[in-house]
């Protein structure tokens, strides 16, 4: 079933989302949570988006030189994820499916150990980097209530939000 993604300025995306108790409760949301994903042609996708209060975060993030990014290939559900250990610096131009037509360039760790349930509520710890451990960052700052754009410098933070308030607005006179 296709879920709703909420879009800024909903409120409920600044949510600090619940750990996950137990895998049976949240076992029917991840395949809506993956198609979901792939309907909107998304890398990743969170719960917060898709208004629900837990700690679990869909990803399939294509191989750097993969050109046919295969669908399912990289498929990864994370329940509770929680970074052990990150080190280095990289800047990528990244989007959300919560806040469409706006990218910006954001900094964020290079390199990360993971540790995580899988979906049958399994522990799995796993490094990520580049596009993948990025990717990891910006869900999990969903699951924290944080937006890419809450990671820029004020002066660009206020740029963005007054180009979206203006294209909601606008949206609004729209016939
Ligand atoms: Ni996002």
């Amino acid at each position: 079933m296709l879920l709703n993604i909420l879009k800024y300025p909903d409120p409920f995306l600044k949510t600090k989302a619940a750990e996950v108790a137990g895998i049976d409760e949240v076992k029917a949301l991840i395949p809506d949570m993956i198609e979901t994903m792939y309907h909107a042609r998304g890398i990743g996708l969170a719960a917060t988006q898709v208004g629900i209060d837990k700690r679990i975060a869909v990803l399939d993030v294509p191989d750097e030189n993969d050109e046919r990014k295969e669908r399912g290939k990289n498929l990864i559900v994370l329940i509770n994820p929680r970074i052990l250990h990150a080190e280095g610096s990289i800047v990528y131009e990244e989007g959300c499916l919560s806040i469409p037509g706006i990218t910006a360039d954001v900094q964020r760790y290079a390199a990360l150990r993971v540790s995580s349930l899988d979906r049958d509520g399994k522990t799995v710890e796993f490094d990520a980097q580049g596009l993948f451990a990025i990717a990891i960052q910006h869900e999990i700052d969903h699951l924290d209530g944080v937006l890419f754009i809450d990671r820029l410098s004020r002066l660009k933070r206020e740029m963005i939000k007054r180009k979206i308030r203006k294209a909601l607005e606008a949206e609004e006179r729209a016939l």
